[in-house]
């Protein structure tokens, strides 16, 4: 019984960690650098505020979410961005959807997107986890 356990957290542990998105964003307290680790399951749940406007595969009020990671903003070609957007020059990384995240008009003036912004970081640093973890679902698979 004991072998079987020790073997179980050698297997599940691995596991764990590859299935949940790891992702960090670096804060500064008091100059230090504050790792949040996002939980994908949780950022589900946090998405639900986003589905008013979009959606993973297709094109909303919003463009859609699959492969925004390591896009060019105002990329998707045959979405109407704002200028703004477009010519934000952002590319969407954990750190650049953490900033626009928690507050989208100051992150990038006269966006379209009209949303107040998430404040709690540990929500930004899930919802993150959750829309890197739902690129490799089936839902973002051609
Ligand atoms: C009220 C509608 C609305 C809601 C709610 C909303 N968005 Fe948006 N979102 C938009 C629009 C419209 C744009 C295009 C903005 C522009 O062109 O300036 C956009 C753009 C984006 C972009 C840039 C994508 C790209 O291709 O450059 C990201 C990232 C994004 N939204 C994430 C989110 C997340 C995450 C949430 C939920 C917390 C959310 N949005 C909630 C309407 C919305």
């Amino acid at each position: 019984m004991m072998g079987w356990s020790v073997m179980r957290t050698q297997v599940l542990l691995p596991l764990v960690i590859a299935l949940t998105a790891t992702l960090f964003v670096a804060g500064s307290a008091a100059g230090t650098a504050t790792v949040i680790r996002g939980d994908a399951k949780a950022g589900e749940a946090i998405y639900s505020r986003c589905v008013a406007c979009h959606s993973l595969a297709q094109d909303r009020t919003g463009p859609r979410h699959c492969g925004v990671i390591g896009r060019r903003a105002g990329s998707v070609s045959g979405f109407g961005y704002s200028d703004a957007m477009k010519r934000s020059k952002l590319v969407w990384n954990v750190k650049t959807l953490d900033r626009f995240i928690q507050n989208p008009m100051r992150t990038v003036p006269g966006t379209a997107m009209g949303y107040a912004g998430i404040a709690d970081q540990q929500e930004r640093a899930d919802l993150i986890a959750y829309l890197a973890q739902a690129n490799s679902s089936a839902v973002c698979r051609p």
